[in-house]
Formats: C-alpha cells, structure tokens, sequence
C-alpha cells in the first residue's frame, strides 16, 4: 500500500488554489493611499494612542510574559475591562490576546454536545471555528430573513427541548457590509430562551452614541447576553474582549480556553486600547465619527451603493475578476483588496473597501473615480 505523502498532498492543493486563481501571497506593495486597514477611525497613529503605548512598554516590557492567572495582575488589563464594559453597558468584560481567539473559547465554553448553534450563513471564519471546536448541532440561517431565523428556532426547539440555543450573528456585517435586524433577533431569541453572541467587530467604535455598537444604539445592551468585540479595528490596538453580566465573565475566566491557556494581550496593547476608547467616548471621538460619516456618504454620492457602513464593496463575480480589478487600482495608485472564495461564497469574489475617517475628500474622489472606471471584461 502506497502511503500518502503529506507533499503530494501539499502540491496538489496548492495547483487547485492556482487554477481557481485564490492562492494568497502577502502583500509585496502597498500605496500610500490604502483602503485595506480596518483603523475605521484611524486611531492606530493617534499621538496619544502611541504614546501611551510607549508608557506601557516601558513600565512592563513587552510582554504579559503568561497567562492572565497566572502572570498576576495587570492595571492596563483591569482598567481597560473596565472601561469596556461600561462602554457596553454591561457589567464586565473579559480581554482575549486577539478578536479572532475571542469566539473560539466564548463559544465551546457556552454550549456542547445536546446544544444546537444558530449561526448566520456568511458569518466570519472566528465564529465558524469556534462553534466547530463547541461540538453542538450547528445549523445557518440567513441574518437578513427573521422567518427563516424563526423556522430554524421552532424546529430546534421540537428536536431538541431540553438543549441550550446560542445565536451567533455579526451586528454589522465584515464581508457584506450590510446590517443584521438586531430587534427582530433579539425578540426571536428572547421568545425561544435562547442567548445571543453578538460580534460587533466593525460597529464598534463606529456606530451607536460614543461608538458602543448597534446593542446600544438600539437600546438592547441589557437583552444581548453577550456582546463581543475586537482591539484590532477601531480602537486602533489588537486584542479581543467579550462583555456580559459578571456571572458569565466568571464562568468564561474559568472555562474559555483561549482565555485559560493563551498569554495575556500585551499591556503596550491593552493601554493603547485604553487610551483608543477614552478617545472614541469624547467629542474628539464624536467628531471623528462625523468626519468618517461624511466620507461614507462622499463615497456614496460618487459610487452608489447599498452599503450604510464603513465596508463598501464591489462585486466582481470570478475571482480573476476581482484579482484585476484590484491589480488596476493598485496601478493608480489605491490599495484595494480583492476578497476571493474561500472567504466569500463562490461567484461572490468582490473589492472590499474599509472607509476611514484619515481619508481625504480628494481620495475619496480618486477611488470613486478609479471604480467608475474599471474595465469591464
Ligand atoms: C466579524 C469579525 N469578527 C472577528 C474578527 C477577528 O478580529 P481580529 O482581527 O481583531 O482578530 C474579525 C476580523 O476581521 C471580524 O471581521
């Protein structure tokens, strides 16, 4: 019997990815005029995010150097918990080393075998994984069609009375830009008994009364079980936290592996964070959410869209098309990625623009321009 060779394997793979034009390279070029950064505020290069960075550096060192419970405690930890859940309106938060690591131990720490996951149908990699790893019955919904939410809940519930239901849903969307019926879910989870895990990875920061997200803004922070986000967006930092009553935070402390059994998030990361929200809940922070406003609607005006958000997209179809499309732009002079399969649907390859308030009007005009203006093949 011929045993299978892990590079046969490896070769083969990496000629299907060629053929369906999705093998990744890292970026060799960027232009100075990029819309690839998720730093929706552009905080990341605030003075004073640096700075207090720079503060947290030299106080600590570059690293937690061990796990939260096992590297004593931490002040920028604490402080910025804290302030994240008052930001939330919730009682606590718990930090994770990045966003990506935040699902895959919130979520297996939540439900198991017997327990069935909702999860909508494009939802991020991060929650895919972590409700792999929970072991539970996972069944997809479109976010966009309560019905069907409603269908899969009553079916789940007469299968399976006795199991636990957690819904998994992205507030405003990463890939599609488009925004969940966040008081449609919250009604239909309440009446079912299920809890709620809502990723605002890309509202946070950016939408609601000080930034807080769409849980906020539509009054729902005490009916959302728990809310998740990520250091890595706008707060101009890298991290992830999810934020709940005390009673779960206890319990995830405890139960999250990706928490238990991963170094703590930098301190340097955790103060610069700190430093990125006190900014994103003051009239500075209101004001850089007009700025990024203003741009989304410039951008919109110039290239229609559906679009509300700070993620416009493009589609392309094929994934050569939005390769080229992306290639085009990049020789005037914008970065622009192309998001190809696996990481959208097949046939859904597109061009995927974060907006940021650092961007000027007049590369605002320059994108919008350039778009208008791809070949059409
Ligand atoms: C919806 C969503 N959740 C979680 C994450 C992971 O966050 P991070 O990149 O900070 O690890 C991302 C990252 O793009 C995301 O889009």
């Amino acid at each position: 019997m011929k045993t299978a060779s892990f590079l046969a394997e490896i070769e083969t793979r990496h000629a299907a990815r060629h053929q369906e034009d999705r093998q990744r390279l890292l970026p060799t070029e960027i232009s100075p005029i990029s819309f690839s950064h998720n730093d929706y505020l552009g905080l990341s290069q605030h003075p004073v995010v640096i700075q207090a960075a720079q503060q947290a550096l030299q106080k600590y060192g570059a690293s937690a150097r061990a796990a939260r419970l096992l590297a004593g405690p931490c002040p920028e930890h604490e402080k910025l918990e804290t302030a994240l859940a008052s930001w939330k309106e919730t009682e606590r938060a718990l930090l994770f080393s990045s966003g990506y690591l935040t699902p895959l131990g919130v979520i297996p720490a939540l439900v198991g075998s017997g327990d069935t996951i909702l999860l909508e149908r494009q939802a991020h990699a991060c929650l895919f994984d972590g409700a792999k790893l929970a072991n539970a019955r996972l069944r997809v919904f479109s976010r966009q069609d309560p019905t069907s939410l409603k269908t899969i809940l009553d079916s789940t519930r007469s299968l399976n009375p006795k199991g636990k239901i957690l819904i998994v849903v992205e507030s405003l969307h990463s890939m599609d830009g488009d925004i969940a019926p966040l008081r449609e879910i919250v009604r239909l989870k309440s009446e079912a008994g299920a809890w709620l895990l809502l990723d605002e990875a890309h509202a946070s920061g950016v939408c609601g009364p000080q930034g807080a997200g769409y849980a906020k803004e539509y009054g729902l922070t005490s009916s959302v079980d728990l809310q998740m986000g990520t250091l890595g967006k706008a707060l101009g930092s890298s991290g992830g936290f999810v934020a709940a009553q005390s009673q779960i935070i206890d319990h995830l402390l405890n139960e999250a592996r990706t928490f238990l059994f991963d170094t703590a998030l930098a301190p340097a990361a955790a103060h610069a964070a700190l430093s990125a929200l006190s900014i994103l809940r003051s009239k500075e922070g209101d004001q850089l959410r007009q700025t990024l406003h203003k741009n989304i609607s410039h951008f919109r005006t110039a290239y229609p869209s559906p679009q509300e958000g700070a993620i416009q997209t493009v589609f392309c179809g094929s994934n050569s098309a939005a390769t080229s499309a992306s290639q085009y732009l990049l020789q005037h002079g914008l970065t622009v990625p192309a998001i190809r399969t696996p990481t959208v649907p097949s046939g859904a390859a597109r061009l995927r623009l974060s907006l940021s308030a650092c961007h000027t009007p007049q590369e605002i005009e320059k994108v919008t321009a350039a778009l208008r203006s791809l070949p059409t093949s």
